[in-house]
Protein backbone atom coordinates (compact mmCIF):
# COMPACT_ATOMS: atom_id res chain seq x y z
CA UNK A 1 0.00 0.00 0.00
CA UNK A 2 1.57 3.57 -0.87
CA UNK A 3 3.06 5.57 2.39
CA UNK A 4 0.94 8.31 3.61
CA UNK A 5 2.90 11.41 4.57
CA UNK A 6 1.93 14.27 5.99
CA UNK A 7 3.58 17.75 6.31
CA UNK A 8 4.09 19.72 9.45
CA UNK A 9 4.70 23.32 8.50
CA UNK A 10 5.58 26.18 11.20
CA UNK A 11 7.78 28.54 12.49
CA UNK A 12 8.57 26.76 15.34
CA UNK A 13 10.06 29.25 17.31
CA UNK A 14 11.20 27.62 19.59
CA UNK A 15 8.88 23.87 19.17
CA UNK A 16 6.63 23.34 22.42
CA UNK A 17 5.31 20.92 23.69
CA UNK A 18 2.14 21.73 22.17
CA UNK A 19 3.72 20.95 18.77
CA UNK A 20 4.98 17.48 20.01
CA UNK A 21 1.50 16.56 20.77
CA UNK A 22 0.74 17.36 17.55
CA UNK A 23 3.13 15.62 15.48
CA UNK A 24 2.70 12.44 18.15
CA UNK A 25 -0.52 12.62 17.25
CA UNK A 26 0.21 13.08 13.49
CA UNK A 27 1.91 9.75 13.55
CA UNK A 28 -0.49 7.94 14.78
CA UNK A 29 -2.54 8.86 11.53
CA UNK A 30 -0.02 9.20 8.60
CA UNK A 31 3.28 6.70 8.03
CA UNK A 32 5.66 9.73 7.97
CA UNK A 33 5.38 13.15 8.57
CA UNK A 34 7.69 15.67 7.73
CA UNK A 35 8.19 18.73 10.17
CA UNK A 36 9.33 21.75 7.84
CA UNK A 37 10.47 24.87 9.24
CA UNK A 38 9.53 27.91 7.41
CA UNK A 39 12.36 29.96 6.16
CA UNK A 40 10.83 33.62 6.59
CA UNK A 41 12.80 36.72 5.76
CA UNK A 42 10.14 38.70 6.75
CA UNK A 43 9.88 37.47 10.99
CA UNK A 44 12.41 38.41 12.80
CA UNK A 45 13.29 34.92 15.04
CA UNK A 46 14.87 34.64 18.46
CA UNK A 47 16.28 31.15 16.91
CA UNK A 48 18.05 31.23 13.23
CA UNK A 49 16.45 27.83 11.13
CA UNK A 50 19.63 25.93 12.06
CA UNK A 51 19.13 26.35 15.90
CA UNK A 52 15.34 25.56 15.43
CA UNK A 53 16.07 22.40 12.96
CA UNK A 54 18.52 21.35 16.18
CA UNK A 55 15.98 21.70 19.04
CA UNK A 56 13.84 19.95 16.60
CA UNK A 57 15.81 17.06 16.18
CA UNK A 58 16.77 16.60 19.54
CA UNK A 59 12.82 17.14 20.78
CA UNK A 60 12.14 14.55 18.50
CA UNK A 61 14.64 11.80 18.60
CA UNK A 62 12.19 9.50 20.71
CA UNK A 63 9.67 9.37 17.76
CA UNK A 64 12.07 7.39 15.61
CA UNK A 65 11.99 7.46 12.07
CA UNK A 66 8.76 8.11 11.45
CA UNK A 67 9.57 11.74 11.49
CA UNK A 68 11.62 13.38 9.20
CA UNK A 69 12.52 17.19 9.91
CA UNK A 70 13.80 19.95 6.78
CA UNK A 71 12.93 23.89 5.90
CA UNK A 72 11.31 25.05 2.82
CA UNK A 73 10.52 28.52 1.76
CA UNK A 74 8.01 29.57 -0.77
CA UNK A 75 4.39 28.08 -1.20
CA UNK A 76 3.50 25.03 1.42
CA UNK A 77 1.47 23.68 -0.80
CA UNK A 78 4.72 23.22 -3.78
CA UNK A 79 6.61 21.82 -0.21
CA UNK A 80 4.18 19.62 0.26
CA UNK A 81 4.15 17.88 -3.47
CA UNK A 82 8.22 18.13 -3.28
CA UNK A 83 7.69 15.76 -0.05
CA UNK A 84 5.26 13.50 -1.33
CA UNK A 85 2.67 14.88 1.45
CA UNK A 86 -1.54 14.23 0.56
CA UNK A 87 -1.69 16.41 4.19
CA UNK A 88 -0.98 19.32 5.93
CA UNK A 89 -1.04 18.90 9.18
CA UNK A 90 -2.14 21.81 11.47
CA UNK A 91 -3.02 22.22 15.53
CA UNK A 92 -5.94 24.13 16.56
CA UNK A 93 -6.25 25.72 19.98
CA UNK A 94 -8.62 27.78 20.44
CA UNK A 95 -11.47 29.97 18.17
CA UNK A 96 -8.55 32.57 17.42
CA UNK A 97 -6.73 30.58 15.21
CA UNK A 98 -9.47 29.47 13.47
CA UNK A 99 -10.03 32.35 11.14
CA UNK A 100 -6.20 32.33 10.11
CA UNK A 101 -6.06 28.48 9.83
CA UNK A 102 -9.31 28.42 7.76
CA UNK A 103 -8.17 30.94 5.42
CA UNK A 104 -5.06 29.56 5.20
CA UNK A 105 -6.52 25.57 4.53
CA UNK A 106 -8.83 27.25 1.69
CA UNK A 107 -6.12 29.18 0.01
CA UNK A 108 -4.00 26.14 -0.20
CA UNK A 109 -6.86 23.89 -1.39
CA UNK A 110 -7.65 26.17 -4.16
CA UNK A 111 -3.73 26.56 -5.19
CA UNK A 112 -3.87 22.17 -4.87
CA UNK A 113 -6.98 20.48 -4.32
CA UNK A 114 -4.95 17.55 -4.07
CA UNK A 115 -3.56 18.46 -0.77
CA UNK A 116 -5.72 18.16 2.10
CA UNK A 117 -5.36 20.28 5.39
CA UNK A 118 -5.76 18.07 8.61
CA UNK A 119 -6.75 20.03 11.63
CA UNK A 120 -6.23 18.15 15.28
CA UNK A 121 -7.27 19.68 17.85
CA UNK A 122 -4.70 20.15 21.20
CA UNK A 123 -4.87 18.93 24.09
CA UNK A 124 -6.30 20.67 27.00
CA UNK A 125 -2.97 21.63 28.65
CA UNK A 126 -1.95 23.15 25.83
CA UNK A 127 -4.73 25.27 24.88
CA UNK A 128 -3.15 28.49 25.86
CA UNK A 129 0.32 27.55 24.69
CA UNK A 130 2.26 29.15 21.75
CA UNK A 131 6.15 29.70 20.97
CA UNK A 132 5.22 33.63 21.49
CA UNK A 133 3.66 33.05 24.99
CA UNK A 134 6.54 30.84 26.11
CA UNK A 135 9.19 33.28 25.28
CA UNK A 136 7.72 36.24 26.88
CA UNK A 137 7.55 34.11 30.24
CA UNK A 138 11.09 33.15 30.03
CA UNK A 139 11.64 36.92 29.54
CA UNK A 140 9.83 38.14 32.31
CA UNK A 141 11.69 35.48 34.65
CA UNK A 142 8.43 32.59 34.65
CA UNK A 143 9.24 28.82 34.84
CA UNK A 144 8.56 27.58 31.12
CA UNK A 145 9.51 24.03 31.84
CA UNK A 146 6.05 22.60 31.71
CA UNK A 147 5.67 23.85 27.94
CA UNK A 148 8.75 22.72 26.21
CA UNK A 149 11.41 20.21 26.37
CA UNK A 150 14.15 20.50 29.12
CA UNK A 151 16.81 21.29 26.11
CA UNK A 152 14.52 23.85 24.75
CA UNK A 153 14.09 25.26 28.10
CA UNK A 154 17.50 25.54 28.49
CA UNK A 155 17.90 27.31 25.24
CA UNK A 156 15.26 29.60 25.64
CA UNK A 157 17.12 30.73 29.24
CA UNK A 158 20.38 31.06 27.66
CA UNK A 159 18.97 32.93 24.60
CA UNK A 160 16.69 35.34 27.24
CA UNK A 161 20.20 35.55 29.12
CA UNK A 162 18.09 34.14 32.42
CA UNK A 163 20.42 30.71 32.63
O1 LIG B 1 3.91 28.33 12.90
P1 LIG B 1 3.19 29.32 12.03
O2 LIG B 1 3.96 30.64 11.99
O3 LIG B 1 1.76 29.50 12.44
O4 LIG B 1 3.19 28.70 10.53
C1 LIG B 1 2.60 29.40 9.46
C2 LIG B 1 2.91 28.71 8.12
C3 LIG B 1 4.40 28.49 7.94
C4 LIG B 1 2.20 27.37 8.06
C5 LIG B 1 2.34 29.64 7.00
O5 LIG B 1 2.83 30.94 7.18
C6 LIG B 1 2.68 29.17 5.59
O6 LIG B 1 2.16 28.17 5.13
N1 LIG B 1 3.58 29.91 4.91
C7 LIG B 1 4.08 29.57 3.58
C8 LIG B 1 3.56 30.53 2.53
C9 LIG B 1 2.29 30.02 1.86
O7 LIG B 1 2.19 28.89 1.44
N2 LIG B 1 1.28 30.94 1.76
C10 LIG B 1 0.04 30.68 1.06
C11 LIG B 1 -0.96 29.85 1.82
S1 LIG B 1 -1.49 30.56 3.29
Amino acid sequence: MKERVALYPGSFDPITLGHLDILERATAIFDRVVMSVLRNPEKQPLFSVEERLQLIHESTRSLGGQVEVDTFDGLTVEHAERVGAIAIVRGLRALSDFETEFQMALMNRRLDPAVHTVFLMTSAPNVFMSSSIVKEVCRLGGDISEFVSPTVAEALRRRLGKA
